[in-house]
């Protein structure tokens, strides 16, 4: 069979199982709303959970610091990798800001959450070392351990007795071990028990990394984490947040010691081998960053939101779960979750099914993700078709 054939089997294949993917064309509105095919929809299916993508008054605020649009701090281009000249003074200040967040503990920024996951784990592991990830890690952080020279192994999501079991049998035989997981997890909006997991790293001398996206700007004090809120934030040996999600922003950071930041800025390829963010992003992420410290508020009312919908999942018999901002309606199977995805979308809600490979199979679902740009009227509203 010809190549383009053998394609388009494979896409007929998708078609026939419901797990045909396509890009759609969403614009995106203030207020957590969203334009949809000519339709206005109360958008549900973004990452902007703290309304600071859609908020057109902070993008006036950060572009009228600058009285000459021309100004090299809006830049749309750094040209080069960091390691050449591409490393503005934007960088700098960005870092300088994150490690004031973090009790000055060293800071490296990244290009996206993606980059850092594949570039993170094979740079600091080797030959003789082995990684060990809670099942549910997003594919960016499995990729990363694919990339890695050392073995991975999955323990079952959040089982903290598993873990022990596997490291009380397997540190012995390697040189290295590395814990990694999700703080807040993204399909399923349920928390990893951070200060378990330092224990554990403690007490079998292993490393911990904790991927922060979806809990950096919402959870912890100044919205710096789970971790932070926990208590652990200095006991996590690599703390990686991203700028793409609450932040409004593009790009991700990681906080370490300084030896950490040194090696990787040494070793780790997807930092090296690609160009770095231009300054208008880095300037505009620390921005926000500067800004999220006061939002309490928008925290609080997301709790509140998310509570909500958990409460009225439950009250309608519903299968929910979680403890955040990310509110999930498991449904099961590809087609039913693809029909009550499109129930909610004539009611007003964009919200779509997630389906196999980003969940697994039988445990589709509608991934509500809350902002707080959106009203706690439009919550109501949710209940009201349930
Ligand atoms: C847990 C987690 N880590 C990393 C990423 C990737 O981040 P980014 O979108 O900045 O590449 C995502 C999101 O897509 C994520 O959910």
């Amino acid at each position: 069979m010809a190549f383009q054939e053998e394609l388009s089997a494979e896409l007929a294949e998708l078609r026939e199982l419901g797990r045909f993917r396509s890009l759609r064309t969403i614009a995106p509105l203030p207020g957590g709303r969203a334009e949809f095919e000519g339709k206005i929809y109360c958008n549900l299916s973004s990452n902007d959970y703290m309304g600071i993508a859609c908020d057109p008054d902070l993008r006036k605020a950060f572009y009228a610091q600058y009285p000459d649009i021309a100004s090299p701090e809006l830049a749309q281009s750094s040209a080069s990798s960091r390691l050449l000249t591409g490393n503005t003074p934007a960088y700098e200040r960005l870092e300088e800001t994150l490690s004031s967040l973090y009790h000055h503990r060293a800071a490296l920024v990244f290009n996206s959450g993606y980059h850092a996951n594949i570039g993170i784990l094979p740079a600091l592991s080797g030959d003789g070392d082995l990684i060990l990830s809670d099942k549910l890690n997003h594919a960016s952080i499995i990729d990363g351990m694919r990339l890695a020279d050392a073995e991975f192994k999955r323990y079952r999501h959040l089982d903290m007795e598993q873990l022990e079991t596997m490291l009380k049998s397997l540190r012995p035989k390697y040189r290295r071990v590395f814990l990694v997981t999700e703080s807040v997890f993204s399909m399923d909006g349920d928390a990893a028990d951070l200060a378990k997991l330092v224990e554990l790293k403690k007490k079998y001398d292993a490393v911990l990394v904790v991927d922060e996206a979806h809990a950096v700007g919402v959870r912890g004090p100044a919205g710096t984490g789970l971790a932070a809120e926990t208590g652990v934030a200095d006991d996590v040996d690599v703390l990686i947040g991203t700028f793409g999600k609450a932040f409004g922003s593009t790009g991700a950071y990681a906080v370490m010691s300084p030896e950490m930041r040194s090696y990787l800025v040494n070793k780790m390829r997807p930092l090296i081998f690609t160009t770095g963010l231009p300054p208008v992003i880095l300037n505009w992420s620390r921005f926000v960053l500067e800004r999220c410290v006061a939002m309490d508020g928008r925290r609080e009312k997301l709790r509140r939101m998310g509570n909500r919908l958990r409460e009225l999942f439950r009250n309608a018999g519903l299968v929910t779960g979680g403890e955040s901002q990310i509110v999930p309606l498991v449904v099961g199977e590809d087609r039913p979750a693809l029909e009550t995805a499109e129930k909610f979308q004539k009611n007003g809600f964009l919200v779509f099914a997630i389906r196999p490979p980003t969940v697994p199979q039988g445990t589709c679902r509608l991934r509500f993700s809350l902002s707080a740009a959106l009203e706690e009227s439009d919550i109501e509203a949710m209940g009201k078709i349930l």
